[in-house]
């Protein structure tokens, strides 16, 4: 079997659920790591023992022969090491959000069109094997009619004084998890997402710090149309979607653990989810990008798909109002 050579660039919270999900991936070796803070380095060569360490990615990039890199750094950090990677034809999976603002996801674009290496986005819910399970239920019925998705947390230390250079705003940097989401629901061939051609938004915040608050509607390209809500400041974390369509609709919380609730043809059904036909229980984005490099496929979230996600982010948090070109 094909056996990928991975390095991981990043070594902070979020690279730890990478981390996993390549000891999972059998198509998939551990073997560098590049991170600039020692202690995080240290930790990470302790608990994953890859072959190599490195303070300094492009030492690591120079000396080690790689397949594949994750760069899972702070938006505002990614887009010259994700330049890098592609330069060098290596495949690169991108944390989100994809850039500060969509002008760097369209440079990171360009640079994977002239690259052999294939980029993924690392939008983890399009990847959930129960997300993909409704999914096909809606697209056998013709497509999703309306889909909704509420983001909800407490407040968020994004635009603390340290991190506001690394991370855009907060629809953009975190619920852009659920924007992707709307578009993923909506679109109605197997592979694609549906893009937004008309959107009413507004954003505005809280008086405390942290808390920004956002309301959409958004028509979408195939004629589904889409609501989100999202609120920091509530307190908990909530991420809900619900999705219509004939004789069919489905909540979705995914919050912790999917949880789904199904009703078709009118009934409660309690039947569970057939996750084998979408891949398996455990299914997600690292499945998914090796099986890209290995028969030569483009992942469902190419850099030239995340772009409209990333517009919608924009206009959203610019309380845009009507039609987007
Ligand atoms: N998909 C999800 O559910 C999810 C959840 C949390 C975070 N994220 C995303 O993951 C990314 C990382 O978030 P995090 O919480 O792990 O942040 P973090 O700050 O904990 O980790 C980022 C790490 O990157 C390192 N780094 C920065 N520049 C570097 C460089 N040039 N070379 C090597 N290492 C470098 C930092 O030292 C830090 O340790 C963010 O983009 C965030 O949006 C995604």
């Amino acid at each position: 079997m094909a056996d990928l050579k991975v390095g991981v660039i990043g070594c902070g919270g979020h690279a730890q659920s990478h981390f996993t999900m390549i000891k999972n991936e059998p198509r998939m070796t551990l073997v560098a790591i590049a991170e600039t803070d020692d202690d995080r380095l240290q930790k990470a060569q302790t608990n994953h023992r890859p072959q190599f360490a490195f303070t300094d990615f492009r030492q690591m990039l120079d000396q080690i022969d790689l397949d594949l890199v994750y760069v899972v750094t702070m938006p505002g950090h990614l887009l010259p090491i994700v330049l890098e990677c592609l330069g060098r034809n290596l495949h690169t999976s991108i944390e989100k959000s994809p850039g500060m603002v969509p002008e760097e996801t369209r440079q990171m674009m360009t640079a994977a069109r002239q690259s052999k290496g294939k980029a993924i986005v690392s939008v983890n819910r399009r990847y959930k094997p129960e997300v993909l399970a409704v999914r096909r239920l809606l697209q056998k019925r013709g497509g999703a009619v309306q889909v909704a998705a509420n983001y909800h947390k407490p407040p968020s230390g994004l635009r603390h004084p340290g991190r506001w250079a690394v991370a855009p705003p907060e629809i953009i940097c975190d619920a852009i998890h659920h924007v992707d989401l709307l578009r993923w629901m909506a679109g109605q061939a197997p592979t694609e997402a549906a893009r937004a051609i008309e959107l009413y938004a507004h954003s505005w915040q809280g008086d405390r710090e942290g808390t920004p608050r956002y309301n959409a509607i958004i028509t979408f390209d195939n004629g589904c149309r889409g609501t989100i809500m999202s609120h920091y400041g509530v307190g908990y974390r909530v991420q809900t979607a619900e999705v219509h369509t004939e004789d069919m609709s489905a909540y979705l919380d995914l919050t912790g653990q999917p949880e789904i609730t199904l009703y078709l043809e009118g009934k409660r059904c309690e039947t569970p989810l057939d996750l084998d036909a979408v891949g398996g229980a455990d299914f997600n984005e690292t499945r998914h990008f090796t099986d890209c490099i290995l028969n030569d496929t483009m992942p469902w979230s190419s850099l030239e798909d995340l772009v409209y996600t990333m517009d919608l982010c924009q206009a959203i948090e610019n309380g845009h109002q009507g039609p987007l070109h």
